[in-house]
């Protein structure tokens, strides 16, 4: 006799290729059965009108960590995965950040102390590496054994950037080991030399800061960034990609078979550099990097949404309050230079999609589900667990009524956060149930979880099959061809 813990009935089930109305049985965290008229359970959760989505899988978002200047992100694990809760989300994947000077096994128990016994939902964490030094390198595969499948590297941020050459140490022993890199590619020399003429020339409000950065350093060090990955036929994950001309080489790096995957995010979809220009500090609020640009940006990245050159649209939810604590530590003077980097957002990621993508006719429900959890969960070796919903896999869920409508209020984010970038937006569609692993982490609005209720996600190799340029053969001048290219194979 099938008995389940918990039935979700009559909801439409959306994934990034159904749509079907049934009933889903959940047994021991785990969907054990979809079908029509599943016997009743002791528990039951009536989906009628109701969207039911696969878990939000957030894998750009910063927790527990410290800035590229060494300012501790205000959400913690706790606040931070209660935002992403009531998000829609049901995992994430924040960063553990090795600050030069630290080894790899002292990184991850820093930060499995740091989420351990905080998170309310499952998570892992992508290895930062901006000390790589032969010993560090040499470390990396403890990453491995602990289940952490992926690396982030920057370009820029003097106390982050590596050098091109550690880049290609990185690349290449992730390869060997079936993992993928992602990066921050912006040109760091660009960015100081134009940094450095505008504050000599007295420009120091936040609008200086989008100036600062602009579409040519991205271009440029996506350019560089997807060469060196070429070079060593390693997989990489462009983060927040802001510009016309970076998505075009993502696109095109793509089509020519380079193992290269990459996202966008809210802001870079729904803000321009005109908030930036709020009076007095409140520019602040909205600086992130790369910057926001404008509203043409805007369109082309939309239609590189719809046109598959992103895997994910994430939220690269970085949270510094608008106080002495975050965004104004150097006072209310401050110049572009000294204001922390990143906004909030992994609360808004899905219903700004929802109401913004879907319902506007922008993406489809498929298109939401893959960009907002299945993609995601591929590239980071989450599937078959997370991002999908079907026998076998965690009933990571979430019930999304379509149709209502409410106006976005920091005070709504349930994160540490004194301000959202989002402040006043009337949005349609909002999650109102959450399910982590058959548990209710959100349920009509109330939080329904403990610290520590998630799991630590010890995470597979990235599966390539099928992906760009996969079982094609070398894709480019035989100097990227691994089978001859000496350097791709010297390490293990
Ligand atoms: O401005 C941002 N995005 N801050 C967070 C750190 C990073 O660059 O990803
Ligand atoms: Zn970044
Ligand atoms: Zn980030």
């Amino acid at each position: 006799m099938d008995s389940y813990d918990l039935v979700i009935r009559g909801g439409r089930i959306v994934t990034a290729t159904d749509d079907y109305t049934a009933d889903i049985g959940i047994r021991g965290g785990r969907i054990a059965a979809i079908a029509e008229g599943l016997p009743r359970a002791e528990d039951e959760i009536d989906a009628t009108g109701r969207l039911v989505l696969p878990g939000g899988v957030e894998t750009h978002c910063h927790i527990a960590q410290e800035s590229s200047s060494g300012i501790m992100t205000a959400d913690d694990y706790y606040t931070g995965s209660v935002s992403a809760a009531f998000g829609g989300n049901s995992s994430f994947v924040p960063f553990a950040a090795q600050q030069r000077g630290m080894g790899i096994k002292e990184t991850l128990d820093l930060y499995d102390s740091r989420a351990g016994a905080k998170s309310v939902i499952d998570y892992s964490y992508h290895l930062i590496v901006s000390d790589p030094t032969e010993a560090v390198v040499a470390e990396l595969p403890v990453a491995f054994e602990r289940g952490v499948t992926s690396f982030k590297v920057f370009m820029t941020y003097d106390l982050m950037k590596i050098g091109d050459g550690q880049f290609l140490d990185i690349l290449s022993l992730a390869r060997a080991h079936g993992a993928i890199t992602m990066v921050h590619a912006e040109n760091n020399d660009m960015i100081k030399w134009m940094s450095a003429r505008l504050l000599e020339g007295g420009h120091t409000a936040p609008r200086y800061h989008a100036i600062s950065h602009p579409a040519l350093a991205e271009a440029e060090a996506i350019n560089r960034a997807i060469s060196l990955a070429r070079l060593v036929d390693a997989a990489l994950f462009i983060v927040h990609v802001s510009t016309p001309e970076g998505a075009e080489i993502v696109r095109r790096a793509r089509h020519e078979g380079a193992k290269v995957f990459a996202e966008t995010c809210p802001q870079y979809l729904f803000l321009t550099r005109d908030d930036l220009d709020r009076p007095g500090m409140e520019g602040a609020k909205f600086m992130c990097s790369p910057p926001v640009r404008d509203t043409a940006t805007q369109e082309v990245l939309w239609r590189h949404v719809q046109s598959g050159t992103f895997v994910a649209v994430s939220s690269d939810h970085a949270p510094y309050r608008y106080d002495e604590s975050g965004k104004l530590m150097a006072g209310e003077s401050a110049s572009f230079k000294q204001i922390a980097n990143g906004m909030p957002g992994l609360a808004l990621r899905l219903p700004l999609l929802f109401s913004e993508g879907v319902r506007r006719g922008r993406i489809s429900l498929h298109d939401f589900v893959a960009l907002t959890a299945t993609n995601a969960a591929r590239t980071f070796g989450l599937m078959p667990r997370k991002g999908t919903i079907a026998v076998g896999s965690d009933a990571d869920i979430a019930i999304w009524d379509p149709e209502e409508t409410r106006t976005v209020t920091a005070a709504d984010q349930h994160d540490a956060m004194d301000y959202t970038p989002f402040e006043g937006q009337e949005l349609t569609g909002w999650p109102v149930t959450v399910l982590t692993r058959g548990r209710r982490i959100v349920e009509n609005g109330e939080l329904r979880a403990s610290p520590g209720d998630g799991e630590f996600l010890r995470r597979k190799p990235v599966d390539l099959t099928g992906l760009p340029g996969a079982g094609l053969g070398p894709s480019g001048p035989a100097e990227t061809d691994p089978a001859r290219n000496f350097g791709a194979r010297i390490l293990p």
